[in-house]
């Protein structure tokens, strides 16, 4: 008999972390991975061109929440979803990340006394303005199993006094997915497309409430960015969020029009990775870009006061700054004044064997 599990995508970093499992789950035969997509992300986009991209089926079943305050949100997925799990129960649900859909789905989950599995877990940035930060909390601490992409989630776990059992390393899921999409990555031509010259150009996501939703910072991070632009050519795909912001504050055309600075839509994985790849520095807010800088060796400057990420500063490639640091460290790396980073234990590509294998054993 095979088990069934739920996979919950949501949103769009979720997609290439569910990705590598979702196959690798297919791929056995006793279990079966059944796709639940909450829609927090639901631009084609934003969504159904990352399903096209990592290979995955239309989702089995979509709750299409859509946008909202972050409890509208929460409330919504909680509701679409438990009556999902009435229905048909599954042996385990397994969350990824830290979204508002995680937290939604584990709660709904875990109130119907359904296992969930926590995968990415521990990581903390200790910042409980980061709404980040409390669906990471909130999700650990009633997770059956936590799975986890480095040591440090270990240690913040622990310190936080969970059981051990609880706990598995498994390693970074984000370099499976590069790894499965390693020949098409490489084969991409974005960058020529968009008159880039390899290794001469700069890639920028941003789109953190914290540095996009008021108008006074969003101000700053303009003229930032166009003062970097003097020294590199910048990309910037915009996420919704962003470029929503940009209009509302009438930012866009001052952005659009400055020199070396070129604005896209969002792009999906492939095309992205393909652009990053050949880029000399990348400049962001994002998560798992901080992750996947640090496995290329590429100069990752995050605009942020912290992470929870600290591996990509301590063995990789990744430097926090403030808005108006940004000119100079993109001095520091023309300069080639940057730290060459080192790989992270077990970001080896080989993560979702480990999880599968983790779930295996536990099951007995
Ligand atoms: C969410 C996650 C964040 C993650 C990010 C990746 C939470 C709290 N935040 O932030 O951790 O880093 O996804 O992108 O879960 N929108 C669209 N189309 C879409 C999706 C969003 O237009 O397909 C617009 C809407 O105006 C929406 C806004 O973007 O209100 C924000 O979307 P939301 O999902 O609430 O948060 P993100 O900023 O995307």
């Amino acid at each position: 008999m095979s088990l069934v599990f739920h996979l919950i995508a949501a949103a769009r970093p979720n997609f290439m972390k569910i990705a590598p499992l979702y196959h690798a789950m297919s791929a056995a035969d006793w279990c079966t991975p059944i796709i639940v997509h909450t829609g927090q992300h639901y631009d084609a986009n934003m969504s159904d061109s990352f399903f096209d991209d990592l290979g995955l089926p239309a989702p089995n079943f979509n709750l299409e929440v859509g946008s909202g305050t972050h409890a509208e949100q929460t409330g919504a997925v909680m509701i679409a979803y438990e009556k999902i799990l009435m229905e048909a129960p599954p042996c385990a649900t397994i969350v990824v990340g830290d979204v508002n859909s995680t937290v939604a789905c584990t709660l709904a989950a875990k109130k119907l006394c359904i296992p969930v599995c926590h995968l990415e877990a521990g990581l903390r940035s200790r910042d409980p303005q980061m709404p980040e930060e409390i669906n990471r909390i909130v999700t650990d601490a009633i997770s059956d199993i936590l799975w986890t992409p480095s040591l440090d989630g270990n240690e913040n776990l622990l310190k936080e006094g969970v059981d051990p059992d609880r706990i598995t390393f498994v390693g970074n899921i984000m370099m499976d997915s590069y790894e499965l999409m390693r020949t098409q990555i490489e084969a991409t031509t974005t960058r020529t497309e968009l008159n880039l010259e390899k290794n001469m150009y700069g890639v920028v996501t941003l789109h953190r409430p914290s540095n996009v939703d008021t108008k006074e910072i969003l101000v700053s991070l303009v003229d930032a960015l166009k003062s970097s632009a003097t020294k590199i050519p910048l990309v910037l795909p915009l996420h919704p969020r962003t470029r929503k912001n940009l209009i509302n504050y009438h930012l866009m055309d001052d952005l659009r029009a400055a020199p070396g600075i070129q604005i896209t839509e969002p792009i999906n994985y492939i095309r992205f990775m393909g652009l990053v790849r050949e880029a000399a520095l990348v400049i962001t807010d994002s998560g798992g870009i901080q992750e996947e800088t640090t496995y290329l060796d590429i100069p990752c400057i995050t605009l942020r006061p912290n992470t929870e990420r600290p591996i990509t500063l301590t063995e990789g490639t990744n430097q926090l700054a403030k808005i108006s640091e940004l000119p100079g460290y993109v001095d520091d790396v023309l300069m080639g004044n940057w730290r060459k980073g080192s790989l992270p234990n077990l970001w080896d590509g080989r993560t979702a064997g480990r999880v599968i294998e983790d779930l295996k054993s536990r099951l007995g």
